[in-house]
């Protein structure tokens, strides 16, 4: 979803798949963060303001598309199922909640690459402070105020995939997360083509 101009109008109209009780509550406290406004990262990919809303739409329009593909029968794709469309909006739009309230600016010093010139730029500095983890913690704040199915919940949990700091050690669970349903391979790799696609060279 390159080129969108109003990323949080296109939010809040994908977010209205979500129907579940709470999902109007959750709603209310994500504009109560800096979550419309936050960066997706500290460097790479969405280092800019509203990077964040713009990398969860991009993972939502990655995901549905991946759902689909995973959804055709012989020659003829069939229709997201309203259920599937409310976990895809789940799945992607919040996914990663844990980054609001996370990224700080700050005022940081580089030296101009064409003009040699030190100069002030607005930069981020990664500072959590509620570190439980990146898909743990979008997991626990998403269920404070709504409910998740359990292959949603794995989908959330799991969807840094190999790079999740809990598989350097030990794949076991990550690959028992993976069999036990499709939605944790897809939303890692919509995240995956999300950032490394389309959000390819949006930092600032
Ligand atoms: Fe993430
Ligand atoms: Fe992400």
């Amino acid at each position: 979803m390159n080129g969108t101009r109003d990323p949080k109008a296109d939010f809040l109209t994908i977010y209205k798949d979500i129907r579940r009780p709470g999902a109007d509550k959750l709603l209310a406290w994500l504009a109560s963060t800096d979550f419309f406004t936050a960066p997706a990262g500290a460097k790479h990919h969405g280092a800019h303001a509203g990077g964040l809303v713009v990398h969860s739409l991009n993972v939502w329009s990655r995901l549905r598309e991946i759902t689909l593909r995973d959804t055709i029968d012989g020659k003829a794709i069939l229709d997201l199922t309203p259920e599937t469309n409310e976990t895809v909006a789940i799945l992607g739009l919040l996914h990663d909640v844990c980054k609001a309230g996370v990224y700080h600016a700050e005022t940081k010093r580089r030296r101009n690459p064409e003009t040699g010139v030190w100069e002030d730029y607005l930069g981020y500095m990664f500072r959590d402070p509620l570190p439980l983890g990146h898909g743990e913690k979008s997991l626990y704040q998403i269920t404070r105020f709504m409910r998740l199915e359990d292959h949603e919940a794995l989908a959330i949990r799991w969807h840094m995939g190999a790079y999740d700091a809990a598989a350097h050690t030990d794949l076991r669970d990550l690959s028992a997360a993976m069999d036990a349903t499709p939605w944790v391979w897809r939303l890692h790799e919509a995240d995956m083509c999300a950032a490394h696609i389309d959000e390819r060279g949006t930092d600032e």
